[in-house]
């Protein structure tokens, strides 16, 4: 029976739109699955979303969304970007979902009936962003959050815990014994440390808020959104439901792996293995810290050091380019930068010149010295076909063993090495010398059948990185499918080359100084269609017509009970009385809108925001600080707005 290959991304939260530093897990595992999937591994893929806690409630309400439908919008997106990724998933979880949400509350009540949950007070300071308690001593300056610098608030509230303290000594056993279980090994060290300073109860639930997973025996509260989401691992194989089917096969099979950021090294090496011991179920997983991608001014984010989104980068210069930048350039165990400099490099030198002109010199030469095809094969040959051969063996060791260590630029660069010994060796055997004497014909074919057959073990090894390139390849030599796995990669396998008549370039060549100003002012955000919108879709005439907009007047309007920034109108649209919820309590106060004629969108569906029903939208214009309400005042209340 074939062996099993179980991995994981950490589920993204719905809160912005995915950059290309939270898409390189995504494609790492991607890579991955593929990579084992070659080896003959049965493999399961799982990837979702993280849509519960206080920021995404918060999110949801400045668009003036009811939580649920906000997580939908975003989680269809997110789908629908892998899909054009390519990114060949088995499972898309969200914690929303009820198969989910009843795993959970199982676990709760489990551990709480085991007494490895319990309840209590919490005092002490906490941060709203991150949904997460700290001792004093903890802080940073000011009473800061240690993990994102804003204020904290002092709260002292009814909690559950979950003893932490209880299983420390074992957790730390079990890292210490297992030397493979976290790393790289500079992260492995930082979790021991940690350990080693003492390990407090975790507070595993919320009272503040109720956008998440109610506890079963205490619905006033909610289970705290790490606990909810580390679950998901388990929840997607079906654990503890009827058809555990997939848990058994993959949790329980031969290797499991979580690919996480560093940022939440703590979370999945810490709560997530105690939570596991808790439930007597065996810690299968191992677990890969990656670094993070920067940009050249700092981290990557709108406001900082500047973004870069996947789509762009995949649309202008394609998907295996994007999957080459990203895979390459982050090192192991450490951060890499994006640069438009970088990026376009590497398009032209290692992709276009080294790896697409190799190709393309090998078809042309094929093609003009024999018709397109090629069968010889000398075993004794010269010493640089010995040579030749020896470096594709040795790729494929060194390549192998970097995968297996998760060193997958490390990887990606071994093949590369191959790529400069099989060019070397075209200046070594100079074809075009030998194909100027008749008499060396033999020699000329060997020649030719050794680009081919290293080229070949280019080409599978690369499959799980260059998704069409791989392709292109085979499709240009006429490697057949059978000849394209791992277990064909012995030197002198592919009995004959048949070539396509006319190569075609694998990667174009860049213009360096254009793309590079290109890529700036993207990054910049002065090519709004490009860097932003490049994926949202055109509206059609026939969308907006189905919009109801209409002139409102303002009857009565007052402040939410529960919430700062929302007011709640009572409008008059033409002889009817609507209540209407509006995100716009920061830029006016409840009763200067009163008696104003303003512009509403009147047919959707009613929704109910922080438990006020809305039944309607207002229209505004809004940039960062300032908001103004549309106003028609010169019209009647029930004029159609077109
Ligand atoms: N929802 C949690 C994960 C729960 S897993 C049980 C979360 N979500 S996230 O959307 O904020 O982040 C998802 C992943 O993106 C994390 O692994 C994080 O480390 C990663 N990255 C965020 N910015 C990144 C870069 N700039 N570069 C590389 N990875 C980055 O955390």
């Amino acid at each position: 029976m074939a062996k099993t290959f179980y991995v994981t991304t950490p589920i993204y939260y719905p809160s912005g739109k995915l950059h290309i530093g939270n898409t390189y897990t995504t494609v790492l595992c991607d890579m991955l699955r593929r990579y084992k999937e070659m080896r003959g591994y049965d493999t399961y893929y799982l990837t979702g979303m993280d849509e519960h806690g206080k920021k995404i409630e918060t999110v949801a309400e400045e668009r003036n969304l009811p939580p649920s439908e906000h997580v939908d919008e975003i989680a269809e997106q997110t789908r629908a970007l892998w899909d054009r990724m390519q990114i060949s998933y088995d499972d898309f979880i969200r914690t929303t979902e009820k198969r989910h949400k009843t795993v959970v509350q199982k676990i709760f009540e489990q551990l709480l009936e085991q007494g490895d949950i319990y309840l209590g007070t919490y005092e002490g300071h906490y941060c709203m962003h991150c949904e997460a308690f700290f001792t004093e001593s903890q802080l940073g300056e000011g009473a800061t959050c240690p993990d994102c610098g804003r204020e904290t608030s002092k709260l002292k509230e009814e909690s559950y815990f979950l003893r932490l303290s209880k299983y420390e000594k074992q957790l730390l056993k079990f890292i210490e014994d297992n030397p493979d279980f976290i790393t790289p090994e500079s992260r492995r060290n930082e979790v021991l440390e940690f350990i080693r300073q003492g390990l407090n109860d975790l507070s595993v639930s919320r009272t503040t808020f109720d956008w998440g997973i109610k506890v079963i025996s205490n619905p006033k509260h909610v289970v705290y959104v790490w606990i909810d989401a580390l679950s998901n691992y388990l929840s997607a194989l079906g654990y503890l439901t009827d058809d555990d089917s997939l848990y058994k096969k993959y949790w329980h099979g031969d290797e499991v792996v979580h690919v996480v950021g560093k940022d939440i090294l703590r979370f999945h090496a810490i709560y997530w293995p105690i939570m596991l011991m808790a439930l007597d179920v065996p810690i299968t997983f191992r677990l890969h810290a990656h670094g993070f991608y920067m940009m050249k001014e700092g981290k990557m984010s709108k406001s900082k050091g500047g973004v870069i989104y996947p789509d762009t980068l995949m649309e202008r210069y394609g998907l295996d380019e994007l999957r080459y930048f990203l895979l390459r350039e982050l090192p192991y165990g450490g951060d890499g930068v994006f640069t438009p400099e970088t990026f376009v490099e590497r398009i032209n030198y290692d992709l276009a010149n080294d790896f697409g002109n190799l190709l393309n010199r090998t078809v042309s030469m094929i093609n003009k010295y024999f018709d397109g095809k090629v069968t010889a094969f000398s075993k004794e040959g010269t010493d640089y076909d010995a040579s030749l051969r020896e470096t594709c063996e040795q790729t494929i060791k060194e390549y192998t063993e970097n995968i297996e260590e998760l060193k997958v630029a490390e990887a990606i660069r071994s093949v590369w090495k191959l790529i400069s010994r099989t060019n070397k060796y075209i200046d070594e055997t100079t074809p075009w010398i030998l194909g100027k004497d008749d008499s060396r014909r033999a020699e000329l074919e060997n020649v030719l059948y050794h680009l081919s057959e290293s080229l070949r073990f280019i080409g599978v090894l690369l499959r799980p990185i260059l998704l069409d390139a791989s392709e292109s390849l085979f499709r240009q030599l006429g490697i057949p499918q059978k000849l394209r796995g791992f277990d064909t990669l012995e030197f002198g396998t592919l009995d004959a080359v048949e070539t396509v008549s006319k190569p075609s370039p694998l990667f174009p060549r860049l213009d360096v100084e254009e793309e590079v100003e290109k890529l700036q002012r993207i990054i910049r955000g002065d090519d709004a269609e490009e860097s932003e919108e490049s994926d949202e879709e055109k509206a059609t005439i026939e969308d907006f017509v189905k919009l109801d907009v209409r002139v409102a007047r303002v009857v009565d309007s007052k402040a939410h009970p529960n919430a700062d920034k929302l007011l709640v109108l009572q409008v008059d649209i033409g002889g009817e009385q609507r209540q209407i919820v509006a995100g716009i309590a920061k830029h006016y106060d409840s009763k200067e809108l009163i008696d104003k004629h303003v512009a509403v969108i009147a047919n959707l569906e009613p929704v109910t925001l922080r438990g006020e029903k809305s039944e309607g939208m207002l229209l505004a214009g809004s940039n960062d600080d300032e908001l103004e309400v549309l106003t028609l005042d010169g019209l009647n209340p029930g004029d159609k707005i077109q």
